[in-house]
This record gives C-alpha cells, structure tokens and sequence, in this order.
C-alpha cells in the first residue's frame, strides 16, 4: 500500500494499481489513465490524498479502520470549510461536512480546554460522491468543448465494408426450436453478465474495458446471426429488472439501426459499446423516483436529468472508454430539436451514435410498461417514434433506419392480412420493409392452425396486411410464433 497525494499522479500515466481513498472507496480504477480532469476533480472534492493498493487484502484494512479519525484541535482553522462532519469525544455532532469552521465554536472548544475532536469518516462516502460528480462535469465540459472546437467528429462517415453483408438472412419457413432457444440462451446469459456488471459498478469498483468489449462483440455477432429474432424479444414487453434488459436490448435495436445504415464492423461494435452503457447513470436514481406513479416534482425531475452526467462519472471507472461511449452516455437524451437534457443540445451538435441509441431507447421504453402506463405494441410505438420525428425531435433519416430494421410492421407485431387471417410478423428484409414474413396462427374463420405457417409477403403481391391484431396467444415467449 502506497499513501500518494492526489497532485502526485502522474497525469497521462496509467494506473498499475487501483487508487483509493483513506475508507476504502475506489477512486480511479487500475488502468485507467490518469488525465487532467480527473486530478482537477480530486481537487475540487477536496481529495488530497489516497493510497494506491498492491493486494485486496489490503482494502479490507482499510475499510476495516475506525469509523472516526481523532484530530488535534490546533489543526481545525476558524474559517475553512470542513470536509467530514465533526464530533465531539462523546460522538455528539459538533458541525456538519461542507460548514465553513466557525471561529466561535474554536474558542469554546478551547475555553473547555478540549484538545482533540473527531472527524466521521462516512463523509469519505460523500467525497468520493462529489469527487465523480466534479469528475463527470469535467468530464462533460471537455466534451462540450471538444464540440464547440469541432475537434471531436460528430457525424460517422459511412466507410469500408458495411458489416450488413454479414448479416444471416433466414430463408426457410420456421426456424427450428433448437435455433430459437441458442439464441435466447444466449441473450439470457447476456442480461446475467450485465447484471455483474451493473453490480460492479454500483459497488465502485472498475470495469476492464476488454470486458465491454467483449459484450459488445457479442450483442453484434448475435444481431448479425438473427436479427429479427434478435428485435423481437427486445419488443416484448417485461416487468422484469429494468436495466440490464435496456443494456441489451436497447443495444439489439441500436445495433439493427446500424447495420441498416451501412456501418462498418469497428464502427458498429463502437456503436454497441456506447448503447450497452448508455443508461447506467440510471444506478445513481433512486427506485422511488424511477417508479413513482405520477408527475415528477422539481427535485425528482432535476435528479432524472441529471442520469445522463452520473453516468459519465460511473463510465469513468471504465478505463480508456472511448470517446463516442461518453458521447453516448451523454447525449442519447438530447433531441434534434433542443428539448433533450442535459444541455438541450441540438441537430449537428449531437453524435450520431447517440442519437441512433437515443430512438432505439425510445423505442424500448415504449414496448414496456412504466409505473405511470401500460406498454404499447410496437406497431403503436413506432407510430409514436414517427411521431416524434415530425415534430422534430428524431431525424428522419434516423426513423427510417428504425423502419428498415424492425418493419413499417415491427417483428413481433400481430396483424390481420387481408385474407382474414391473423399472423405474427417474424421477419423484414430491408429492401421490403413493409411486406415482412408473417406466421400465421389463426385461419380466416379466427380458429388456431395447428402449426403455424410461415408466408413471405414478399412472394405473394395479392395479400395485404390490414391492420394490427391484438396480441393473439399473449405467451411467456415472444418466439413462439416464429
Ligand atoms: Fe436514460
């Protein structure tokens, strides 16, 4: 273990061992690079000093130590402002963290002839709060900077071989149920790792980036090989632990986006990465607040909109996250039109993947349910999206992509074809997004096929599609039809 004060890093130096402070909360994760902001965050916090630890043993030591640390009462200056909160020697609070030291309670103190106080060392929990919120703002300012400057390219140039090409088309009439249930076993084991991770990082501990990585390759690899199966269990609504599902979900939808607009295949994981983490500054919200039934009052609507900069602080124990992920993390809630949060940026001076990522989570926040509403299908959801886009929230250009990916009657949709029957949507090709595969389950006198059928609208120019069903057999799993 190595005590270090703060304006010792070494700026630009990566960390070969994780950087804490005195109680034991992580500050800058091992190998992270240590870069200007995060030391004039330190600073701002008021953290002067921390200790680099070589075991894990060593961190239970240090948050093993006493809850107080006993201060002499010459070194408590009238005047300054008090970091932890101070108590007596019977543990009676003397004056709260963040009050400016009054020079009247110095001399009482000393009237009474008392000679040490005690210092909480809870309110290092609170520092390093205040040391990821000044992080975050920093962090936030660069980046508003770098996009005032125009040094940081906003838009993504469409370039080399678009990854679509290694898109699986499925050709044949049903898939398999063997098929079906590698690629939800392989979404399921996407949503526990995400759980780990969200957990890690609700913990305060550092993320390798490798890790994201990985899961991002994969959430790619796993659109490519069936994307609407892929769209389909990301349009079905669940109750179910919120967070994870919109890591991975909102991800499957971004990614699909993606493909259609012709990215290539770094561009596309890039894209993966920054959708998979764009709502982690959720952790920072209260669940009273995430679930209230109702308006939001002031305060529970500043905390809402104040997410997307938490989760610039929580993406800084992420070492060497790239510049678009914080992109990302920072504006999916901004819109085209200036009514987003948190800075109401609009049009150009938003990135592209944060905008692709901002109507994928549009989209999946619609197809489920909230505490305030009942989930829409996704036919109505992206209705609603297309909506947004005319009054300029969403661009067109970024609508369509949706429409390409999920159909003008999104996978997972039910309809009625002009021949009376009802069918699930199982599939669209981009260059027909509105005559998708169906399967139908209900014949035209509304009586159950024994084993549905699957029709290529593609292939039959006489059927229509009339309008949307209602959800037919509402099943536990979206894949039943397909
Ligand atoms: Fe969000």
């Amino acid at each position: 273990m190595q005590k270090i004060r703060s304006e010792h890093l070494v700026p630009y130096a990566r960390l070969d061992r994780p950087f804490y402070d005195q109680s034991g909360q992580l500050l800058i994760a091992r190998g992270t690079r240590v870069v200007p902001p995060m030391i004039a965050a330190l600073d701002a916090a008021g953290i002067t000093e921390g200790v680099l630890l070589d075991h894990s043993d060593e961190l239970r030591v240090l948050q093993g130590q006493p809850r107080y640390e006993s201060r002499s009462i010459r070194t408590i200056i009238p005047g300054q402002i008090i970091t932890q909160s101070m108590f007596d020697e019977q543990g009676n609070l003397l004056l709260a963290a963040d009050s400016v030291i009054p020079g009247s309670l110095v001399e009482t103190l000393k009237a009474r002839k008392v000679e040490s106080v005690l210092l909480s060392k809870e309110m290092d929990v609170d520092r390093v709060g205040r040391f990821s919120d000044s992080l975050a703002r920093e962090w936030a300012r660069n980046l508003d900077d770098q996009i005032d400057n125009s040094s940081i390219p906003l838009a993504v140039e469409r370039k080399g071989v678009p990854t679509a090409r290694r898109m699986r088309v499925w050709r044949g009439k049903r898939r398999p149920a063997v098929e079906l249930s590698r690629i939800s076993q392989r979404r399921d084991s996407l949503l526990s790792e995400t759980e780990e991770i969200l957990d890690i990082l609700q913990m305060g501990a550092g993320l390798k980036r490798g890790r994201i990585e990985r899961i991002a390759e994969q959430i790619v690899d796993l659109t490519c090989d069936d994307k609407d199966v892929c769209l389909a269990l990301a349009s079905f609504p669940d109750a179910g632990a919120a967070l994870p599902r919109i890591g991975v979900d909102v991800s499957f939808v971004a990614v699909a986006m993606g493909l259609m607009m012709g990215h290539n295949e770094a561009q596309i994981r890039t894209l993966a990465m920054g959708a998979f983490l764009h709502d982690v500054g959720m952790l920072s919200v209260p669940a009273q607040i995430v679930e209230k039934n109702g308006r939001f009052n002031r305060h529970e609507l500043s905390v809402m909109r104040n997410h997307p900069l938490n989760g610039l602080a929580l993406l800084a124990r992420v070492p060497d996250a790239t510049v678009e992920t914080a992109l990302v993390v920072y504006q999916s809630h901004e819109r085209d039109s200036g009514v987003g949060y948190p800075r109401a940026a609009s049009g150009e001076g938003v990135h592209d993947y944060a905008k692709i990522v901002g109507i994928a989570d549009a989209y999946h926040a619609l197809v489920n349910p909230r505490a305030h509403r009942d989930e829409s299908l996704p036919y109505d959801a992206l209705a609603n999206i297309s909506k947004m886009s005319g009054l300029g929230m969403f661009s067109k250009e970024f609508v369509l992509a949706l429409v390409h990916a999920l159909g003008s009657f999104p996978v997972g949709s039910w309809v009625k074809l002009s021949t009376g029957e009802v069918a699930h949507v199982v599939g669209v090709s981009p260059a027909a997004f509105d005559r998708p595969k169906v399967s139908v389950v209900l014949d035209e006198y509304g009586v159950a096929l024994e084993e549905p059928q699957v029709l290529d609208l593609t292939q039959m120019p006489g059927v229509e599609l009339t309008h949307v069903s209602a959800p037919v057999r509402f099943m536990d799993n979206p894949l039943e039809a397909f």
